[in-house]
């Protein structure tokens, strides 16, 4: 048997987001809302919109391509897909198998993975366990959710929150001290809830007088507090498994629901802004893309360089949550 993997990390990052643009001015002209209460209230400007008759796999397929790029890889260097989203293509087939076959990567272990925004945290864990067991040596973990198909553009509560994008990375051997180092990862099903589909799903399958009921509803109060709630601790957690401390952070990648939330931990953790990926400006809650889409913000901006400590952390509908703290 070949020697396990002792380092298992990131080792290539891509991304792409849809062209059209939604802001919170077109947002005014569709429900009861204003550019200053979207602003004050969660820090979001404008996000992106999947055009009509595009399939979400789409953006999906690109950023698991250029994550490929990235790492110098091809499609055959994979042997395990882990697509994480929660608006999949169909509910069958996986949107894993769709990519699979265009993105001409040989069979291999490949499903879909739904833990809505905190999915690919929970990816990039269970691709970890896979190369570290030695199951597989290369997993691509994509990212990637239009929220928009099933957000209702008549509900002010939700409709001004979300946006569409995606993001993927290449998990693999990496040199020694480099890659994941620590992770905590929970649910909360009491929460299950507050934020969910009531059709589409097999108790309400679709029906001609249920069609509204597949939009996203959420007690934003509730999962806002449940988010503040879990947050510090799961960063804290992961850090422990590590055996670090937040003194030795460099970055922290949240996932970008609210900028309120965002700031909380900051607070908690003395982050000042440099510490610190905020995107949610420019894409609004993008689910599973969020986490990806945000680290590449930070690459852009000089702050993931070679060894840089990050903790990547997320909360999501479930209720879920999740961090993970690795060394680029
Ligand atoms: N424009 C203007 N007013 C609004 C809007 C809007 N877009 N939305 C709500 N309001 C109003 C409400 O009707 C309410 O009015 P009322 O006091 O007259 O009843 C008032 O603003 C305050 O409403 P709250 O819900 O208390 O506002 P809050 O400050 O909590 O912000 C928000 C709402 C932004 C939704 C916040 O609760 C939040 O971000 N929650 C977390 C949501 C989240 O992160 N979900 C992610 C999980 S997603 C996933 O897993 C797919």
């Amino acid at each position: 048997m070949n020697k396990l993997p002792e380092y298992v990390g990131i080792l290539g990052l891509g991304v792409s987001v849809p062209e059209r643009v939604l802001t919170n001015a077109d947002l005014e002209k569709m429900v009861d809302t204003s550019e200053e209460w979207i602003i004050s209230r969660t820090g979001i400007r404008e996000r992106r919109i999947i055009e009509d008759g595009r399939a979400p796999s789409e953006l999906g397929i690109q950023a698991a391509e250029r994550a490929l790029e990235d790492a110098s890889l091809a499609p055959a260097d994979i042997d395990g897909i882990l697509y994480c989203t929660f608006t999949p293509d169909y509910p069958m087939p996986p949107s894993a198998c769709i990519l699979q076959a265009k993105m001409g990567i040989p069979p291999c272990l490949a499903y879909d993975l739904n833990a809505a925004c905190s999915g690919f945290i929970f990816g990039l864990q269970t691709a970890y366990g896979m190369v570290k067991s030695g199951s597989a040596k290369r997993i691509l973990v994509v990212g990637a959710d239009c929220n928009s198909r099933f957000t209702d553009y008549k509900d002010r509560s939700t409709c001004v929150l979300f946006g569409d994008g995606a993001g993927a990375v290449v998990v693999g051997e990496t040199e020694k001290g480099r890659g994941i180092l620590g992770n905590c990862a929970g649910v909360d099903g009491s929460g299950a809830f507050l934020i969910y589909q009531n059709s589409g799903g097999a108790v309400h399958p679709p029906a001609p007088d249920n069609v509204h009921e597949q939009y996203i509803r959420m007690n934003g109060r509730e999962v806002y507090k449940f988010a503040v709630s879990v947050f510090g601790p799961a960063v804290e957690q992961a850090l422990d498994k590590a055996g670090l401390t937040i003194g030795d952070v460099d970055l922290m990648v949240p996932h970008q629901a609210n900028i309120r939330i965002i700031e909380s931990a900051m607070q908690r953790f003395g982050f000042s802004p440099e510490n610190v990926v905020i995107n949610i400006d420019r894409y609004g809650n993008t689910s599973a893309g969020s986490i990806p889409l945000a680290m590449d913000t930070a690459r852009q901006a000089g702050k993931l360089k070679a060894g840089t400590v990050c903790v990547l952390v997320a909360f999501g509908a479930g209720l879920t949550y999740g961090a993970t703290v690795l060394r680029w």
